[in-house]
């Protein structure tokens, strides 16, 4: 593997502190300007870095809560069993409240608490053991899941073809390669050559701060337009295939990924380019049954009105709705990508037969 690519997929986005009582993360708010690493001891700073984007997309919110959770752990002095469950389901619920469309989040904390609850006669430093044990398994298998992810995600793909991708579900998002730009990693490794255009991805610019600084970094052609030259490219014949990450994916195959995303996949479908999801089984969740089941995260209004900007762009009593996710809807779906394969429709079949 070159060291340019290397030196993008192989980033310590999120890590265990040396001392296992603080999680370290790559400050994302900060990129492309800053490579600034945060380091999270307490629980308000853990529940804010995700909050605030300073750790996102899916996956990676997922490992860090995991991190979270275990380091929290490590630094509370509690020898009584019971107390020490309960202790854990209250900062469990906390960090949980940070963030509600991604799935990877209740996902990764739900199976840390499974760890406790399952070793019900296990004494506290045995527990903290398992606990460890846990958080660095939910990273080591996003990494796997990923490197899966980007060959399915390959094969969809032909020397040359042009990608348009919104928002980042890159390495800093995930673990090494990530999901919907895995495969652009993986087929440049393999001396494949991509036309990638990257939505900015507005109000916090993922694509624009992260996307394109992850594939130029890695010299991959990337070309950053706004989100509404989507279709002009789509038009000009310049995009064989959409390649977009997901935050839930619901039973019948809907999917909340970045506010944008329907559209892209809306307009994709009017210009005949195959629009397809790709994610970790961990973003699947059979128990939402569609996609008016996906609670959809609100933020505020100062992303729109005024953030970046050297003075707001908006009237201070102006109404702004801000959702940070949208569903698109499982028709307009060509395929979900996933560790295990990918599923065509009909989803409701082809994504229950993963659990099976
Ligand atoms: O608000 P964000 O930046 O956390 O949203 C992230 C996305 O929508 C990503 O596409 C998604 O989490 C997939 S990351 C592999």
């Amino acid at each position: 593997m070159s060291d340019e690519i290397k030196q993008v997929t192989h980033i310590d986005n999120v890590r265990l502190g040396e001392d296992e009582r603080s999680v370290v993360i790559i400050d994302q708010s900060q990129l492309p300007n800053r490579t600034v690493y945060l380091t999270l001891r307490t629980p308000e700073e853990m529940y804010n870095a995700i909050k605030l984007l300073q750790v996102r997309g899916a996956p990676a919110i997922g490992i860090c809560a995991g991190y979270s959770m275990y380091a929290l752990a490590r630094q509370w002095e509690i020898g009584d069993r019971e107390q020490f469950a309960a202790e854990f389901h209250r900062w469990k619920e906390y960090l949980n409240s940070s963030r509600p469309t991604a799935v990877n989040l209740s996902w990764a904390l739900e199976r840390m608490e499974r760890v406790v609850t399952e070793h019900a006669g296990s004494p506290v430093d045995e527990l903290l053991e398992l606990l460890g044990r846990e958080c660095r398994a939910i990273h080591q298998e996003d990494i796997e899941m990923c490197r899966a992810i980007s060959e399915y995600g390959l094969s969809l793909l032909k020397n040359g073809d042009g990608v348009l991708t919104h928002c980042n579900a890159g390495p800093l998002a995930t673990s090494r390669y990530g999901t919907a730009l895995g495969p652009l990693f993986l087929g440049k490794e393999r001396g494949m050559e991509f036309r990638v255009f990257s939505d900015e991805t507005r109000p916090l610019l993922q694509g624009a701060r992260l996307t394109s600084y992850e594939l130029q970094k890695a010299g991959i052609d990337v070309t950053l337009i706004c989100d509404n030259m989507a279709s002009i490219v789509m038009k000009n014949g310049w995009v064989q295939a959409c390649f977009v990450g997901c935050d839930r994916i619901a039973a019948n195959g809907d999917t909340a990924n970045k506010i944008g995303t329907s559209g892209v996949a809306i307009l994709a479908q009017y210009y005949r380019i195959p629009f397809y999801v790709l994610g970790p089984t961990s973003t699947i969740d059979l128990s939402c049954p569609d996609g008016e089941h996906i609670p959809i995260e609100l933020r505020d209004p100062g992303e729109i009105r005024e953030k970046w900007y050297a003075e707001p762009m908006a009237l201070e009593e102006v109404k702004c709705y801000n959702p940070a996710f949208d569903v698109t809807d499982h028709s307009l779906i060509a395929g979900i990508v996933t560790e295990k394969g990918i599923c065509r429709a009909p989803y409701e079949e082809s994504l229950a037969k993963l659990f099976r």
